[in-house]
């Protein structure tokens, strides 16, 4: 089975109405990435922090997966589809993507803030507001005193571990297509995977507004993801015969 990684960012879940952060008019033109995305600003103010991410899960609640998300999950029957993505949505999972893997974390998740833990069980919390005070008994689960239990969104901020680098680094290297769907690939060490391809495999993006620093040959497709994502799929049509 042809095998397609499907490396996605915020531009994907634009038309779903969740904003980008470097668009103009952007999460990070309104928002201070070292207050919110950082753990100093975690420490500093952590109540700043939870409302932040407590205000985007209120605000994914609300969205719809669209045809973007759609056409990437109807893709499986026929290929061997992992969908890797920045985004913290669930928008893949909720468009029937049953492979997805979440560099940057989910916003439906939360886990202790302890530092010295390195795995720290994450806690599904749907689209919960978490406050400062909660911990992990507030979902029923035990809580070790000794340890700082103050929940947190299970988000990976910049300057912290991307547990699952690794992973999706193989994934990218095992793939026949690599479709790069709406990332301005800015940030590292996520940007990088697109290097770890095999030199067989072809490249395709998909983004209204981007450049790509590579020396691959790319087939860039200069669209949103909804319409993006037609175009593929009428690519792999004419290749494929399916
Ligand atoms: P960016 O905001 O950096 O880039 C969004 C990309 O989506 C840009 O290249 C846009 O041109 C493109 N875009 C805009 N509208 C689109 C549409 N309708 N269809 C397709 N593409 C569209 O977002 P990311 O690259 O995802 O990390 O950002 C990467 C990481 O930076 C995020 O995961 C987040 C952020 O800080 C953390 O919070 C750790």
């Amino acid at each position: 089975m042809t095998k397609i990684a499907v490396f996605t960012g915020a531009g994907v879940s634009k038309e779903s109405g969740i904003d980008t952060f470097r668009d103009k008019g952007g999460l990070w033109d309104n928002y201070s990435v070292e207050e919110v995305a950082t753990s100093g600003g975690w420490m500093l103010d952590r109540k700043k922090v939870l409302a932040f991410y407590n205000k985007r899960r209120k605000e994914l609640e609300k969205v719809e997966p669209n045809l973007a998300h759609t056409l990437i999950s109807g893709l499986e029957p026929v290929y061997d589809v992992t969908v890797i993505t920045q985004n913290v949505d669930n928008l893949h999972e909720r468009a029937g993507s049953c492979k997805v893997m979440h560099l940057h974390g989910e916003l439906t998740k939360v886990k202790i803030e302890d530092r010295d833990i390195k795995n720290p069980e994450s806690i599904e919390i749907g689209y919960d507001s978490i406050k400062l005070g909660d911990t992990p008994a507030k979902y029923g689960r035990e809580v070790n005193p000794s340890l700082m239990n103050q929940l947190r969104p299970d988000i990976v901020w910049f300057g912290e571990n991307v547990p699952m680098l690794e992973k999706a680094g193989q994934v990218i290297f095992d793939a026949d297509i690599v479709l790069v769907i709406g990332t301005s690939l800015q940030v590292y060490p996520a940007a990088g995977l697109i290097d770890y391809m095999n030199d067989d495999a072809e490249l395709f993006v998909i983004d209204p507004d981007i450049t790509v620093n590579t020396s691959r040959k790319i087939h860039l497709i200069e669209k949103p993801a909804t319409e993006g994502m037609r175009i593929f799929v009428n690519h792999l049509k004419e290749k494929y015969g399916k």
